[in-house]
């Protein structure tokens, strides 16, 4: 550890890990609010795992070969011995929470949704973070493609929720082990040929996951790849009748999807289906970034691209976990780039101080009294304000007005001895002076007024 480096700037939040503060926690909320309405209303329940996982289940689960996996996965030996990973991503901890506790004995589907922080070794860059926020939803034990269909329906209706215009839905089959290894082969031979052409990451990809070089964002590899074969015309014939069926459910439920036959996913486990959603606002941070003296350049747009959503159809994964062969499929959305397209059109007002009542104390005796009627207050569930850190009354009533609250209670030291409190009209400036023990009576009174 470099202590110089730590004495010298203090300490800081580990790159690409960010405080959330009190203001940024209303965004938060108010998302969490609306995919919370959305899962009820869908019938999925809310699931936790444990942040800490297995490596294995996931170098097993999203595939040794992937970015996450081999690159950005924050691991650790624990005192026990225990191989453990930081989870990446949601999908493979669900599915062993599925196996775990027997969930394929109870009536099918089994449908389950979180909102939680994932971690991955990333780069730091706009919209990619090392601790980062989603929130997912998972189906597992139905293989019927209106299942495919309503979990786009349900990233949909959750953006146009939050007011997103614009909304795309990338779409792509790619295919199962019937037709993917056959499209694989053709895929190896035709990139093959064209080797020398390839960034120096997809001259790897091609001998250890070639389907992943149809995603590359690397400006030299974008023509070899438009003329690749394509995996649409070479799915089986189940994968192409699921995936017809698909379309059609998103034709009739009216959702703007586009076919992009390069969309593959950075996750190992995807069968037939595969999604992604963009908004056209797609990356804020770039479009801030560029002016008309100075464009976004195309690769800084291609690589600006960050998808708020993805998933698709995993009927594979349940049996490499462990457990029975089971059909499923889901998505997550990454709510810091929710929150950071949010901000922009349109950011969330400051919540006004709910309390209409401000209690001010003058005295250590006063102090103390207040403090129990403070308590008083809470008992009642009468949202009232305080400054007990304040002595002059001067100060604390400067702060009541600040607040806009409509009335001050004052107790001084004649008060506190009466056991009497002022009540203090703000607008007035009226003043009264009642019990204490009918204070929080006459406040829940006149407030409701
Ligand atoms: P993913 O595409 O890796 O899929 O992540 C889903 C979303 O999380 C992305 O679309 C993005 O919005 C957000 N995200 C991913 N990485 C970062 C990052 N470093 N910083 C900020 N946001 C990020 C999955 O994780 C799958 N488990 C989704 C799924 C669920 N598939 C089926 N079920």
């Amino acid at each position: 550890m470099d202590t110089r480096k730590i004495k010298k700037r203090g300490f800081q939040t580990p790159t690409g890990m960010r405080d959330i503060l009190p203001e940024d926690q209303r965004y938060y909320q108010k998302i969490y609010d609306i995919v919370e309405n959305i899962a009820k209303f869908y019938g999925f329940e809310k699931i936790d795992t444990p942040i800490l996982e297995e490596a294995e289940l996931f170098a097993r689960g999203v595939g040794t070969t992937t970015d996450i996996v081999e690159k950005q996965m924050y691991t650790l030996r624990t005192k026990g011995g225990d191989w453990l990973a930081l989870r990446p991503e949601g999908t493979a901890p669900v599915c062993r929470a599925y196996i775990q506790h027997g969930m394929q004995n109870l009536p099918q589907p089994i449908k389950l949704w979180y909102f939680a922080p994932f971690f991955r070794y990333e780069h730091s860059q706009a919209g990619r973070f090392r601790q980062f926020w989603q929130f997912g939803f998972e189906t597992l034990g139905e293989q019927s493609a209106a299942i495919d269909a309503q979990i786009i329906q349900i990233f949909y209706n959750i953006f146009r929720e939050l007011k997103f215009k614009d909304l795309t839905i990338e779409i792509n089959s790619i295919g199962d082990s019937q037709c993917r290894p056959y499209f694989k082969k053709l895929l190896v031979s035709y990139f093959r040929h064209r080797e020398s052409s390839l960034c120096s990451d997809c001259k790897r990809r091609l001998r250890a996951n070639p389907l992943r070089i149809l995603d590359c964002k690397e400006e030299k590899c974008q023509r070899i790849k438009s003329q690749s074969p394509q995996i649409i015309d070479h799915l089986c014939e189940e994968c192409h009748n699921h995936f017809k069926e698909v379309l059609e459910f998103l034709d009739e439920l009216e959702l703007p999807y586009q076919l992009n036959p390069y969309l593959v996913r950075g996750l190992d486990y995807y069968t037939k289906t595969v999604f992604e959603v963009f908004t056209s606002s797609e990356n804020p941070a770039a479009k801030e970034k560029a002016s008309p003296e100075k464009p976004v350049s195309q690769e800084e747009a291609v690589q600006a691209k960050n998808a708020l959503a993805g998933g698709g159809r995993y009927d594979a994964l349940m049996k490499i976990l462990g457990g029975k062969i089971t059909p499923a499929c889901g998505g997550a959305a990454g709510i810091e780039r929710i929150i950071e397209v949010l901000k922009i059109k349109s950011p969330l007002a400051a919540k006004s101080n709910q309390a209409k009542i401000f209690l001010a104390q003058l005295g250590g005796l006063a102090k103390r009294k207040s403090a129990k009627l403070f308590e008083i207050f809470y008992q009642e569930n009468i949202p009232v304000a305080e400054s007990f850190g304040r002595d002059s009354l001067k100060a604390q009533l400067r702060i009541a007005d600040k607040l806009g609250v409509k009335y001050s209670l004052i107790l001084g030291q004649k008060e506190a001895l009466d056991k009497t409190v002022i009540i203090r009209d703000m607008a007035s400036g009226k003043q009264e002076t009642v019990k204490m023990e009918k204070v929080a009576r006459e406040m829940k009174r006149k407030i409701k007024k």
